[in-house]
């Protein structure tokens, strides 16, 4: 199993305020479907509830939903009370393992998994967020250019698509 990351993040870090997203950027939110396509994707349980009811669980791959509630079940998803524990879970599993956020697990994920990918969108706007990704070294990466996305009719923000690895 390969472990990566994958986030959108403003000039502050910022990823999201009142559990939803501060933007709608379709070719985001395309990179994001196809790069974690027939992969795991773990999750916060406040994310799980931000994504609208008729749009979860994300089709066409494994969600795993993290939280401390131990009655806490919905369908076709795998939950787990200890992010760890779930790493674990799919140890042998030849797929990639995408932690998607949203702060507490990416903080959680940046403070203790050995994570060999991040896929990290840089939205080139700062937004009023009341939530982050984890301040982090940029040096210990290797960092490449997927693609940048100028504003057009559909994106009312540009950004920048970069692959981090070890
Ligand atoms: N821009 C992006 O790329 C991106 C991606 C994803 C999400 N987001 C945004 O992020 C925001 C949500 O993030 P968030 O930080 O509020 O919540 P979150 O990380 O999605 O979920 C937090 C929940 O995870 C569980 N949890 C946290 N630490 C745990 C631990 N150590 N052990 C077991 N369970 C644990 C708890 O669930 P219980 O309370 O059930 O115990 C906690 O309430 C939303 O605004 C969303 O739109 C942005």
């Amino acid at each position: 199993m390969k472990l990566a990351l994958i986030v959108a993040f403003d000039q502050n870090f910022g990823i999201g305020k009142d559990n939803d997203l501060m933007w709608h950027l379709p070719h985001d939110m395309a990179f994001f479907k196809e790069t974690t396509k027939d992969q795991i994707v773990v999750m916060g349980r406040k994310n799980f509830e931000s994504i609208p009811p008729k749009f979860r669980p994300l089709p066409h791959r494994e969600n795993v939903i993290i939280t401390r509630n131990k009655e806490f079940h919905t369908p076709s998803c795998l939950v787990f009370n200890d992010l760890q524990k779930a790493i674990s879970h799919f140890q042998n599993d030849p797929r990639t393992l995408f932690i998607i956020g949203g702060g507490e697990i990416y903080s959680l994920a940046m403070k203790t998994l050995a994570l060999d990918t991040l896929y990290i969108t840089k939205v080139h706007h700062v937004f009023d967020a009341d939530t982050f990704f984890p301040s982090f070294d940029e040096n210990q990466w290797k960092i490449i250019t997927l693609f940048e996305q100028p504003i057009d009719e559909k994106h009312s923000h540009g950004f920048t698509v970069y692959r981090y690895t070890k």
